[in-house]
């Protein structure tokens, strides 16, 4: 695939190894952005004029494009949110705070990202945060089963996680789950620029993702719920758009969801954009991403193991990143190290701030492959952490 005129970012002198936090946009979502700002200008589901419509069309085309992309039954089910960060809160608020009793449990694992384990923590009823027990960093559906009481009322797991990389069986866990009324939670922020995601055939009940990770503009993400659940989501957000009726003396009715769960002026040219990047990746080919990636990945591995400076946290895992340090430097002194390089990595814990817990390392670098990196950029990459280079040398 050659997409190397697609991006602009491209053009500047970095290489760019972190596109699990967010990835470059394309030319073709960027323009759609600025063809909404400077040819059709206007709001949403509010206007009776022409360029009130194309806005209409435009944005509840995306809703079609988004339910066509994750095999979703309704269109209905597809939401606008900020991104996967306020999905899982808005479910965690204004489904589960109602579902859950005083002493039911919610299953997660010490490897989520923070967006899926604060909302939970936030949930005003004393319910039990538990942690599925990981078999070397993964989730098993064994140690699923075994961790599940009569008090295990939902799941909640990231599709892939943001910094192993790993993708979890869901579809096996929700099988099993729906058997004893469990509900199933995804966050699919790192699986979805990635892998071919199908809501319909996992059978997840409530999913989040975000549009940047997969060449969309940032601030606009989805929440897709089972109509029937949706249904039940109480809005924490009220206002313009999502009301059918209020008058004076405090009656009032919502509309059906989604619109109810989308108050306020949305973010029109968000939307416009992530339908525009749905349509880019499209054109690619979702398993071609994939391939791709695995294959530059794996390339990455064999040239780092032949460097004897470099340890590997995730090197068996089929996954986009490589979780590593070098030996005898802090990881953050690595990441500026790189950066001297034009090289861009993460540092840190990665907002997945319990993991520690489970691989024993506090702090690595993450280097985060997408389709846009090529066997050059790892040549780069490998060239800079080599032993002999005298500034890393100075670190160790
Ligand atoms: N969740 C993003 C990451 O893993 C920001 O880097």
């Amino acid at each position: 695939m050659d997409i190397s005129n697609d991006f602009k970012m491209l053009n500047k002198s970095l290489i760019y190894f972190d596109s699990a936090a967010t990835s470059f946009k394309p030319d073709c979502v960027v323009n759609s952005i600025v063809d909404y700002y400077t040819n059709y200008t206007a709001n949403a589901h509010r206007g009776d004029y022409d360029i009130s419509f194309t806005v209409d069309v435009k944005y509840e085309g995306t809703r079609n494009k988004v339910q066509k992309f994750i095999n979703a039954n309704r269109r209905e089910e597809i939401v606008f949110t900020s991104g996967t960060t306020q999905s899982l809160n808005m479910i965690a608020k204004g489904f589960f705070e109602d579902y859950l009793n005083d002493g039911d449990e919610v299953l997660l694992t010490k490897a989520e990202h923070a967006s899926n384990v604060l909302p939970w923590f936030e949930i005003k009823k004393d319910i039990k945060v538990k942690y599925i027990e990981l078999d070397n960093g993964l989730v098993t559906l064994n140690n699923v089963i075994r961790s599940i009481t009569p008090n295990t009322k939902v799941i909640s797991l990231a599709h892939i996680t943001n910094v192993l990389g790993d993708e979890r069986p869901i579809k096996e866990i929700t099988e099993y789950a729906h058997k004893h009324n469990i509900l199933v939670v995804l966050d699919a922020a790192q699986s979805i620029p990635h892998i071919k995601v199908d809501v319909t055939d996992l059978d997840v009940d409530f999913m989040a993702f975000s549009g940047h990770k997969m060449c969309g503009p940032t601030g606009i993400g989805i929440l897709y719920g089972k109509y029937e659940l949706l249904e039940k989501l109480n809005p924490q957000n009220v206002g313009g758009g999502m009301n059918n009726e209020f008058e004076s003396n405090m009656v009032f009715k919502y509309k059906k969801a989604p619109y109810k769960l989308e108050a306020g002026t949305p973010n029109i040219a968000g939307v416009i954009g992530l339908g525009s990047a749905i349509d880019y990746i499209n054109s690619i080919g979702i398993d071609n991403i994939e391939e791709y990636v695995l294959n530059l990945r794996k390339y990455a591995i064999s040239k780092m193991e032949e460097l004897n400076n470099i340890e590997i946290y995730n090197k068996d895992i089929k996954a986009s990143t490589i979780v590593f340090n070098v030996k005898g430097v802090h990881s953050q002194d690595t990441a500026t190290y790189l950066n001297k390089k034009g090289i861009c990595v993460r540092a840190g814990n990665h907002c997945a701030k319990i993991l520690k817990d489970e691989i024993k390392v506090t702090n690595t670098c993450r280097m985060s492959i997408y389709f846009y990196n090529t066997k050059e950029d790892v040549d780069m990459l490998i060239k800079a952490l080599d032993t002999d280079d005298i500034l890393l040398k100075s670190l160790v």
